[in-house]
């Protein structure tokens, strides 16, 4: 089973988790509030989604900012990740979903292996620190100015990664 974790402040991140895990199907993946979840959930599953949005300016959102400390001390050796980012491109174009870059960061520091990379192809930013190569490090969204995109980039986005994380 594929945890679905998702920190969410103002229901954008939480409504879209919601659909990832529809996207994946509820015999594939479940879903968790990181505001609720403990480090032994991560212990146990071995493939996991992790999803943020940014505030401040490239912050991770609140809940997740709380579980960060407990992150950094965990061994994710032999763990498989995925991540969605979301933000919002037209008022923050210099930190564009920066905070899945802390988790990407983080997971490759603790020994876990992170899939699903997307193109920046479509999105409009000046800066993102999840962005190298016009490539980012999962997968990103922008309920702000381009929700009626979302449901095709998950599917699509779900599609890859399933295999990857089966
Ligand atoms: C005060 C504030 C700061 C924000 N900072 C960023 C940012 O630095 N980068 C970004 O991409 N989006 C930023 N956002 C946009 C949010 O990440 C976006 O609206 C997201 O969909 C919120 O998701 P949530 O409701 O699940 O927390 C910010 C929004 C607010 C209100």
């Amino acid at each position: 089973m594929i945890a679905v974790i998702f920190g969410s402040s103002t229901m954008n991140t939480e409504f879209a988790a919601q659909r990832v895990v529809r996207a994946f199907g509820s015999d594939t993946a479940d879903l968790h509030d990181v505001k609720t979840i403990s480090s032994s959930l991560i212990e146990r599953r071995r493939s996991m989604v992790f999803i943020t949005s940014t505030w401040g300016a490239g912050d991770l959102q609140d809940d997740w900012e709380a579980f960060f400390p407990q992150l950094q001390q965990m061994d994710l050796t032999g763990k498989i990740f995925a991540l969605v980012g979301l933000g919002d491109q037209e008022n923050y174009p210099d930190s564009f979903c920066d905070s899945i870059a802390l988790l990407n960061q983080c997971i490759l520091q603790q020994g876990g292996i992170v899939v699903g990379e997307t193109s920046t192809e479509g999105y409009n930013f000046k800066h993102s620190r999840a962005a190298r190569d016009h490539t980012f490090v999962g997968l990103v969204l922008d309920e702000d100015n381009q929700a009626d995109l979302t449901d095709t980039r998950i599917r699509d986005w779900v599609s890859t990664v399933r295999p990857l994380l089966s």
